[in-house]
């Protein structure tokens, strides 16, 4: 069974408000997306990675991976303009024979190896795709555009999903040809009725979305 991880990393990093995509942000030293790089290629359940770049770096991001010693990205292809756009770019270059899809996130770089083996057992069950998850803990509100709160929503149930992201790769790739749009893979799975399971997730796979974010990850590698 051969498992490609599609790591993604085109985006502009709006929020974080760098003068250079977050994927090159400095993380101890280092440009972010050397970590979770290093991190996939390091695992033994990852037989090859593709790498999804910001469009026009493509090239210091393959030198990268070159200076951290990533042997197993077989590709590195420019992103689009959103993330499923990037998904599909990075679909485009998985082999026919590939039996796993993985795709992660290059804005979670603290990859424990232990989430890894987690989102892939479940796909010898049958499921089409397996996500990483925490159940929500804070209370939930909506909230008007004054700040007025409208509603107080049950967090029964509801689970905040991370990437790294497990699927069968013949069903995502039909689910990202259908050519929708969604915040997450397994939301293209869904959309064309695949059955997606949660497992246990980690709070160390928070996103870098804001300074602050980074700060925190700086502090636990
Ligand atoms: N991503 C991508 N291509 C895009 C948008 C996002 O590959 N067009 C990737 C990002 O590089 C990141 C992941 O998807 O690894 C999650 O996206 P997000 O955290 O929103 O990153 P950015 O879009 O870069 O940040 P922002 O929304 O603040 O601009
Ligand atoms: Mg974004």
């Amino acid at each position: 069974m051969s498992v490609w991880a599609i790591l993604v990393a085109a985006g502009r990093g709006e929020r974080l408000g760098l003068d250079q995509p977050k994927a090159f942000a400095k993380l101890n030293g280092q440009p972010l997306l050397a970590e979770p790089l290093r991190r996939l290629d390091e695992s033994d359940w990852i037989d090859a990675i593709v790498l999804v770049a910001p469009p026009g770096w493509e090239e210091p991001a393959i030198l990268l991976a070159e200076e951290v010693g990533c042997g197993k990205v077989s590709a590195c292809v420019p992103g689009g303009e959103t993330r499923s756009d990037s998904v599909r770019a990075g679909v485009a270059e998985v082999p026919e024979d590939a039996a796993v899809v993985l795709v992660h996130d290059a804005a979670r770089p603290r990859l424990p190896a232990e989430v890894i083996e987690r989102v892939l057992a479940p796909l010898s069950e049958g499921w089409d795709g397996v996500v990483p998850g925490l159940p929500v803990s804070d209370t939930l509100k909506k909230v008007g555009a004054d700040g007025a709160v409208e509603d107080t929503v049950s967090r029964d149930g509801l689970w905040a999903v991370q990437t790294p992201q497990a699927f069968a790769a013949d069903v995502f790739r039909r689910a990202v040809a259908n050519g929708g749009e969604a915040t997450d893979c397994a939301g293209l799975v869904e959309a064309g009725g695949g059955r997606v399971k949660v497992v246990e997730g980690d709070a160390r796979l928070l996103k870098v979305t804001t300074a602050d974010d980074l700060a925190k990850i700086a502090s636990w590698l």
